[in-house]
């Protein structure tokens, strides 16, 4: 699985070069997916596309409608095919003061209304100093995640970014990324059961390019990745789609 975050860049014209570049290069193997997280106001548009590329939207709001001045719901998404929903990214978490409560509610409305989760976890260069991101990482997914049943969880893909690599060209070396998934991965496990770890899709984002791909996506417990600055041009996100197993 490879998913693009295009966070607050492009415009709508760029957008859709991008959107074409990409239904041009990717590989097409059915056992691929591909979503990309596209900012609300270019929806429309490359919602007009039929492709096998996934829309996801970057953020929503858990109420079903009512008096939420500037916020978009679930409901108001679907609309416009979007399938899939990022929650629980640090830029969230940090610039908007989104809580553990308000993911786990974003969580279950889009659970709810059967739009797929790609949950975000991820530990400041503080925690990892003091040898707590193992911890952490299980502590955002107990509080925020996995009260969802066993058949919802199938709906989730977990990315583990750590926030000391997002946009600084610092990427975590394999073995911290190995260590950090098989982790998720035995929490899941504990929590469902081993099937069900092996049927969620666990990303690494975090400074992920078209140089680093090959080895982060040949640790064993790295299912694909979430990348931000390298999907802006079609050429690095082709070629890192071309280096997933
Ligand atoms: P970068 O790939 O730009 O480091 O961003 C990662 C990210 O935050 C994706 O959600």
């Amino acid at each position: 699985m490879l998913a693009a975050n295009w966070k607050m860049n492009l415009n709508l014209h760029e957008a859709s070069e991008l959107f074409d570049g990409f239904l041009e290069t990717l590989p097409a193997q059915e056992s691929n997916r591909y979503v990309i997280f596209a900012p609300y106001v270019f929806l429309p548009q490359l919602s007009l596309y039929n492709s096998s590329i996934e829309l996801g939207a970057q953020n929503f709001y858990p109420a079903e409608k009512g008096a939420y001045t500037g916020e978009i719901s679930i409901s108001q998404l679907k609309e416009l095919h979007v399938k899939a929903v990022l929650i629980g990214h640090s830029e969230r978490r940090i610039h908007f003061s989104e809580s553990n409560e308000l993911i786990k509610q974003k969580v279950d409305c889009a659970l709810a209304h059967e739009v797929k989760v790609v949950f975000c976890c991820g530990e400041s260069l503080e925690i990892r100093d003091s040898n707590e991101h193992l911890h952490f990482i299980n502590e955002q997914l107990k509080d925020s995640l996995f009260h969802v049943s066993k058949e919802n969880i199938l709906n989730c893909s977990i990315a583990y970014e750590p926030i000391w690599a997002i946009g600084t060209g610092r990427t975590a070396s394999c073995e911290q990324i190995e260590e950090m998934h098989s982790s998720i991965r035995s929490s899941i496990a504990n929590q469902y059961d081993q099937t069900t770890a092996q049927s969620v899709a666990i990303l690494y984002g975090g400074s992920c390019n078209s140089k680093n791909a090959k080895d982060i996506f040949s640790c064993p417990n790295v299912d694909g990745g979430l990348i931000g600055g390298a999907s802006l041009t079609t050429e690095e996100f082709s070629l890192i789609a071309h280096q997933l197993n």
